[in-house]
């Protein structure tokens, strides 16, 4: 694990949200755009990431928001990782845990960390088309429209209680990143608008339904 970099966590209005990302972090630039506004109800307080190249680092300095790297490389192995990671996480006393781009499964003994509370945005409407190549198998299937999934997360691949969804229609002409950049901008607005709506009003599961409120 490196030295947390950027600045200090700044005490928060309402929910402290900690993002996770592997990538660019176009949804966790959405959340950080949203978070200023005291009537969100949540605040980005820190920022982890798996890959110390990640672009989501870079907005997250920008921001002024506390951000953290925790490379798999750097422990023994995967379960050593997922204790680091939760560690890592728990420093920013979070209230919630958003996945936005994490491109890693979390064991069992990270999730317990923080019960209930963590949430991963997906770009496919699940339960079709889990794992990482969402949105190029949805075009491969053939589907016609296609969407975004905000879940909780539990111990499956994207198996976890559907909280909102968005649909996007498949063009004729799409190939994966002309689809995956118009699944994005509907992605982007349901996560600030769900994370919002948690954040400010809880969220109850119940067997396989997640309700906000
Ligand atoms: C998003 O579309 C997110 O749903 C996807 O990675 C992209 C990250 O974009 N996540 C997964 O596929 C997880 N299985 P971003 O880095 O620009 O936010």
């Amino acid at each position: 694990m490196q030295t947390p970099s950027g600045h200090p966590v700044a005490p928060a209005p309402g929910a402290r949200l900690v993002v996770l990302a592997s990538g660019g972090g176009s949804n966790l630039a959405a959340l950080l755009a949203a978070h200023d506004d005291g009537a969100y109800g949540a605040r980005v307080v820190g920022v982890v990431s798996d890959k110390p190249a990640a672009g989501a680092l870079d907005l997250a300095r920008d921001a002024g928001v506390a951000s953290v790297v925790v490379a798999p490389g750097d422990f023994d192995d995967r379960a050593a990782w997922n204790v680091g990671l939760a560690d890592a996480v728990d420093v920013f006393r979070p209230d919630w845990v958003v996945l936005a781009g994490f491109m890693r499964i979390l064991a069992p003994s990270f999730l317990t960390r923080f019960p209930g509370r963590v949430v991963n945005t997906h770009p496919a409407l699940l339960p079709s088309f889990p794992g990482a190549h969402g949105v190029r198998d949805a075009l491969t299937y053939g589907v016609r429209v296609t969407g975004c999934t905000v879940h909780v997360v539990d111990d499956g691949v994207d198996t976890g209680p559907i909280i909102a969804q968005a649909t996007v229609p498949v063009l004729d002409d799409d190939d994966e990143s002309s689809l995956h950049e118009r699944i994005k901008v509907a992605e982007r607005a349901l996560l600030v608008e769900t994370v919002g709506r948690v954040a400010r009003e809880g969220l109850r599961v119940d067997g396989r339904r997640a309700l906000v409120g």
